[in-house]
């Protein structure tokens, strides 16, 4: 029985990294337009480059929580396939696999089976020129070089208007998957947001865990509502005691 689960901003909200869809319709205080699009970057890459050096920097204060550690125990007691896709660009998910060295170190940038950074990841950066990725946990300046000499270093992130990572090996898994869970998402962005019709089109029972009903409530077989902190570890429980 194969398993895939999508994660968003809403899982990591009780680490106290903000979600992207506030009332206020800001992030951090930004309209997305101005610093996660490509033309924002051209316009202003100072401003760019600090706002992601402020995430990445906020990355230093929080920890994964109960619902990052349930899926990475989820990943190593399942006997079926497991697929981990997640829009978030913090690391949480990756540290939470860590307490698990039998689910294996990451292949360098391709993403290892387990997990894949569909959005990209705020402690990589990216030549704007010759695209190789590096690990970056320090501030990024406008004119970080590459070892190339021919470009500069950007964030490793997907911004609005870009193609998200992976989508082959995405929308293959989701195409094969039994059960297909989406936690902490709004369903607001596509493609990520268009994985649940595919999951229903091949078979595959859909659950949706959130804070409240999203927008695709319909789309899902089953919902758990509350804080993921809690949900998830209790869907994880009873998927592990009782299967599919
Ligand atoms: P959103 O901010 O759109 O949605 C967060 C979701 O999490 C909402 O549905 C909330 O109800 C839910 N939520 C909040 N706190 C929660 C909690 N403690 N427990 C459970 N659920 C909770 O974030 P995403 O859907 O991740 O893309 O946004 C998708 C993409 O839009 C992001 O990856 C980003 C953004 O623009 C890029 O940067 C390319």
């Amino acid at each position: 029985m194969n398993i895939v689960i999508l994660t968003g901003a809403g899982i990591s909200a009780e680490s106290g990294v903000p979600t992207f869809r506030a009332q206020d319709g800001l992030w951090c205080g930004h309209r997305v337009e101005d610093v996660a699009t490509p033309e924002a970057y051209e316009r202003n890459p100072v401003l760019v480059q600090s706002f992601y050096n402020t995430r990445r920097a906020q990355l230093r204060e929080v920890q994964p929580n109960d619902a990052h550690h349930a899926l990475a125990r989820l990943e190593r007691d399942w006997d079926g396939d497991y697929l981990l896709v997640t829009q978030n660009v913090d690391d949480l998910h990756d540290r939470a696999r860590d307490a698990y060295p039998e689910l294996g170190r990451r292949d360098a940038f391709a993403g290892r089976p387990g997990l894949i950074h569909m959005h990209g990841e705020l402690l990589k950066a990216r030549c704007t020129e010759c695209e190789q990725v590096c690990h970056w946990r320090a501030d990024l300046e406008v004119h970080s070089a590459c070892v190339c000499q021919n470009g500069v270093l950007r964030p490793h992130i997907v911004w609005f208007g870009e193609m998200p990572l992976m989508m082959h090996a995405i929308e293959r898994a989701v195409a094969q998957c039994d059960l297909f869970v989406s936690i902490g998402t709004s369903g607001a962005v596509y493609p990520a947001a268009g994985f649940v019709q595919l999951a229903r089109a091949a078979g595959a029972e859909t659950v949706e865990i959130n804070l409240e009903p999203t927008v695709q409530r319909g789309l899902f077989d089953r919902g758990y509502y509350g804080l993921a902190g809690a949900q998830v570890p209790l869907f994880v429980e009873e998927l592990l005691s009782t299967g599919l």
